[in-house]
């Protein structure tokens, strides 16, 4: 059995719900389920609209479908994607605005395409009550696609080589280095925050047995998939959980020792964390990491080219740091010997990687 540190009671303040969103989303999420707010949808994004409809349906009738996306289907639908931004007004800062009536008018139109894919459908009803669950991430990860219908199929795998899928894998290939390098230079306890299933952990420990894993996630369901998997690999005793809001941690109220940890990281979650949150989460972790040892934090930036595509189709939105906001997070941290961003190779996001002053315990400690 995993040790479970706390099982912290998950709180609703004003600023926080247990499935973290960004307030830029709750605040767009304003009017009621029914009320639809923004600009009128222009005739000339209706005809783009229709205009997608009819190619997904000559799309679905043809034996294109059956195999994977051609270059010139991608592009093709890409160039409509665009043109529907254009004429929607998504292309703005704000993107597309959560029930505007072009994200409405999306969805009505082109639901039915879209959502024959299983990852976009996913994504778009959050069964676990909030987008990106540990279940959507690894079947990302698996880069499998599924889907009951031929469409369903051809379009979970164009989803899966969007560049914002393909820069998930990015990053988690990159984190299975950083842990490979960590621990060669003697990092032996490493924590995971909003850990999912921690599928990058359970493929690095065999070689490299970190001597403690500490998970935290707000869903226990992840927890247990986490534990699960990392128990056939490691001895289960070393495996620890915290089972809550990174909101509690921020609070300080929690039975994690400062300075015990070597590696500390967190993906797929800043993204959806205010500035005033990620900065105090950032020192909360600061404070966890003993000398030498390495903070990781990720991050999509504005710059995602899927990023209205996950709005309409997806309802899901997100808040995008560039470099000098990854830069910002680790500002007016005590003992920072270096702090660096990592981008991936399509470009769509980064890591802050922020190394603390200090030497690591000595080398060759147990395993
Ligand atoms: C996109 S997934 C990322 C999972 C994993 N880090 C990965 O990259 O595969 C986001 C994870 O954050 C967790 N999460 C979301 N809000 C949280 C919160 N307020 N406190 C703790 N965990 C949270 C979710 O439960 C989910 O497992």
């Amino acid at each position: 059995m995993a040790q479970q540190l706390a099982r912290e009671s998950i709180t609703k303040g004003p600023e926080e719900t247990a499935s973290v969103e960004p307030p830029a989303a709750r605040r767009s999420r304003e009017p009621l389920e029914d009320e639809v707010s923004g600009p009128p949808v222009s005739p000339e994004c209706e005809r783009r609209l229709a205009e997608l409809a009819t190619w997904c349906r000559d799309l679905e009738a043809s034996p294109r479908c059956a195999l994977p996306p051609s270059p010139e289907d991608s592009a093709r639908l890409g160039e409509m994607l665009r043109g529907i931004w254009a004429a929607s007004d998504a292309l703005g800062p704000m993107g597309l605005l959560r029930n505007s009536p072009a994200q409405r008018r999306f969805q009505e139109v082109l639901g039915e395409y879209f959502w024959q894919s299983p990852i976009i459908h996913r994504c778009f009803a959050k069964p676990r009550g909030y987008a990106g669950d540990f279940l959507m991430m690894e079947d990302v990860y698996r880069n499998r696609p599924k889907g009951e219908t031929t469409l369903g199929r051809w379009m979970d795998r164009w989803v899966l080589e969007e560049p914002g899928f393909v820069a998930v894998r990015n990053r988690r290939a990159k984190l299975e280095t950083l842990l490979r390098d960590e621990w060669t230079s003697g990092a032996r306890h490493v924590m995971n925050v909003a850990s999912g299933s921690a599928s990058e952990l359970a493929d690095v420990v065999p070689t490299n047995p970190f001597q403690e894993v500490t998970l935290l996630d707000q869903d226990q369901g992840a927890l247990f998939a986490a534990t699960t998997s990392l128990g056939r690999r490691m001895d289960p005793a070393r495996v620890r959980t915290w089972s809550g809001s990174v909101f509690t941690l921020i609070r300080g109220k929690t039975s994690l020792v400062p300075g015990d940890q070597d590696f500390i990281y967190s993906i797929g979650l800043y993204d959806y964390l205010s500035p005033r949150f990620a900065t105090a989460l950032t020192a909360r972790l600061w404070l966890n990491l003993a000398p030498g040892g390495l903070l990781a934090i990720g991050n999509f930036n504005g710059h995602n080219p899927m990023r209205r595509f996950i709005e309409a189709a997806m309802d899901w939105y997100l808040i995008y740091r560039d470099e000098p906001d990854m830069l910002g997070l680790a500002v007016g941290l005590p003992n920072v010997e270096e702090a660096e961003v990592w981008t991936d190779p399509t470009g769509c996001l980064h890591l802050l990687l922020a190394r603390k002053r200090g030497a690591r315990p000595a080398f060759g400690s147990p395993a």
